[in-house]
């Protein structure tokens, strides 16, 4: 085995796959917007706190600058299709505007006015967050710490407690237009039983 150095400016490929979320938000004046987000993780579980980071071109990164939180939705592999198209200005779509993207996707969006933004009705499950700071280390990206303020699980494939009832399916990101999902999954006994 051997290794070599890489173009740090792809650095970003080694922390592959990763699912691909969706982050539904709202504009200043309520327009709803959906797209694929896989700078996503959890950093604090007692208050239940995740980070996101949106590149500042997006409309996105607009909408969480104006509003009060966010939306996250966990889709399966088998809605790749649709995810791809939410991720228009990535993957190369061109509709005339968000309300246009979110019919073309053919998703079951759940969007009522009194949510942060859309929700993917039939995914694995979504999460609400008001969003509690907003950072910018000087990269492209903003960094946003959302709290979660509500939980919806999908009770084919979770329990009560949120434990998988059944293998997880989740759509996961390698790099590009390149797709995974999680096979199967290994279970290990705790060093005290
Ligand atoms: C699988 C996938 C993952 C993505 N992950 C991110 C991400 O982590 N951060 C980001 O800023 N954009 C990400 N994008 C790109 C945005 O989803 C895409 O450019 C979107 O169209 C921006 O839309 P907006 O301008 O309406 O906000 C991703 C796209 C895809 C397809």
């Amino acid at each position: 085995m051997s290794m070599r150095p890489g173009l740090p400016a792809k650095a970003h490929r080694l922390l592959a796959p990763r699912i691909a979320y969706l982050i539904g938000t709202r504009s200043a004046g309520g327009e709803a917007n959906l797209i694929p987000v896989s700078n996503v993780t959890s950093i604090s579980t007692d208050p239940q706190q995740i980070l996101l980071a949106v590149y500042k071109q997006w409309l996105t990164y607009d909408n969480l600058n104006a509003t009060a939180g966010f939306t996250l939705s966990v889709p399966s592999a088998a809605q790749l299709e649709g995810v791809w198209k939410l991720g228009a200005r990535y993957s190369r779509y061109d509709f005339p505007d968000r309300p246009a993207k979110l019919g073309a996707s053919r998703l079951t969006i759940l969007d009522r006015p009194d949510m942060f933004g859309p929700v993917l009705a039939e995914g694995l499950g979504w999460l609400s967050c008001r969003t509690v700071q907003r950072l910018d280390f000087g990269g492209d990206h903003g960094v946003y710490v959302g709290e979660v303020v509500h939980v919806e699980f999908n009770t084919d494939v979770f329990g009560d407690d949120g434990r998988p009832l059944t293998e997880l399916r989740p759509l996961m990101q390698v790099t590009g237009n390149h797709f995974s999902t999680a096979s199967e999954t290994i279970t290990i006994p705790y060093g005290n039983e």
